[in-house]
């Protein structure tokens, strides 16, 4: 491995362990509600949703079709791709704000279905940010030698949580799952790095009010529309594009990159006006950018694991290339990380 660029982790002394990603997958649910099939429900058109946000259309569960059944199934094609079988994976991180349940955690429900008796099992919930979070914890526990293979997993049931009446949050949403298998990989770099952040203080411009400790399930908080997200739009969207840019300049000079070096970019799918802010600050060409918000819109944790498994299949990226993820989300949550493909 001969780098030129900086490889932030290597002072850590890992004796030549790395962590790279070496199978995806994804898998979105079959049925699609288009924009013409949203104005039959609330008052909006296909020229505002478009215009405000790039999406076309989104994918929808069935009525019994689960998180952790999307999470099994881009799981599944992962592991084809990395060539390994279930008794392989020694832990499974899944990222969601849509557990089938609050408890047992989705991560339990996947190892249950695919049978990977060996692994131990837990959920992350940073919402839309919950992707690269969970990338970021599994790659320490291969660093640091404790496991070889590791599934994240990013899978939202949306549908569940939004507001069919609502018009503000209803257009944006959909459901699906992405897959990653992190392993060793030798002569690659791998996952660069990873930046993460947090800012509670604003935790209230999207949030879900009931079904928590704080307003458990009532007949009064049901029908006072409680288990359903809320989001103050304009404000979550300028932090996005600011937390965004952000998240994108400290993992690029972490790893001393000029933002040509990098080949692809997959920014979190929420709004096509988000991500081109980000990218004209960043001075990111259309190029670059991995969009495939028009078809899904935002699937929240899923979001940059299924835009990964798709520009991988697409052949945008190769072996060898350099790409960065970043993400915002509820809590407020950002992230970005930068990997040598
Ligand atoms: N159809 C038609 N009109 C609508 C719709 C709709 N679906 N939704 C809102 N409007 C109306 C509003 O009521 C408002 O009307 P008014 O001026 O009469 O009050 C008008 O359109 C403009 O609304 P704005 O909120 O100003 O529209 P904006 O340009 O900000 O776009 C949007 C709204 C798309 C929600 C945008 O603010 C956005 O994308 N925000 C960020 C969302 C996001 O990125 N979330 C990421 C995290 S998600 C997670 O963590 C789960």
């Amino acid at each position: 491995m001969s780098p030129k660029f900086k490889n932030p982790r290597a002072k850590h002394n890992f004796q030549g362990r790395t962590c790279s990603i070496t199978g995806v997958g994804s898998y979105v649910p079959a049925k699609i509600l288009t924009n013409a099939d949203l104005e039959k429900m609330v008052e909006t058109s296909d020229e505002w949703i478009v215009s405000r946000t790039g999406i076309k259309e989104r994918r929808l569960a069935a009525a019994d079709e689960f998180t952790s059944d999307m999470a099994t199934k881009a799981a599944g094609n992962a592991m084809k791709m990395a060539g390994i079988t279930a008794d392989q994976i020694d832990l499974i991180i899944v990222a969601t704000i849509t557990p089938d349940m609050p408890f047992p955690n989705t991560a339990c429900l996947v190892q249950r279905k695919i049978e990977a008796k060996r692994a131990a099992a837990f959920d992350v919930e940073a919402a839309c940010s919950g992707f690269i979070y969970a990338l970021e914890i599994g790659q320490q526990f291969i660093m640091s030698r404790t496991y070889d293979t590791v599934l994240v997993i990013g899978a939202e049931k949306l549908s569940s949580i939004t507001d069919w009446t609502d018009r503000n949050t209803c257009v944006l949403f959909g459901d699906g799952a992405g897959a990653a298998i992190l392993q060793n990989r030798p002569n690659s770099h791998g996952l660069l790095t990873a930046v993460m952040g947090a800012d509670g203080d604003k935790a209230d411009l999207l949030f879900m009010p009931g079904g928590g400790s704080r307003c458990p399930a009532t007949v009064d908080s049901v029908n006072a529309r409680q288990h359903f997200l809320r989001m103050e739009g304009k404000e979550t969207f300028k932090n996005a594009v600011q937390a965004m840019y952000q998240a994108a300049q400290e993992a690029l000079r972490r790893c001393e990159l000029d933002i040509t070096r990098i080949k692809c970019i997959i920014p979190h799918q929420a709004n096509r006006r988000i991500i081109d802010a980000v990218a004209e600050r960043l001075g990111a060409t259309a190029e670059q950018l991995f969009i495939n918000l028009d078809r899904y819109g935002n699937t929240s944790a899923a979001s940059v694991a299924i835009a990964l498994d798709e520009a991988v299949a697409s052949g945008k990226i190769q072996r060898g290339d350099l790409i960065m993820m970043v993400v915002f989300g509820a809590g407020l949550t950002w992230g970005a990380a930068v990997i040598e493909w």
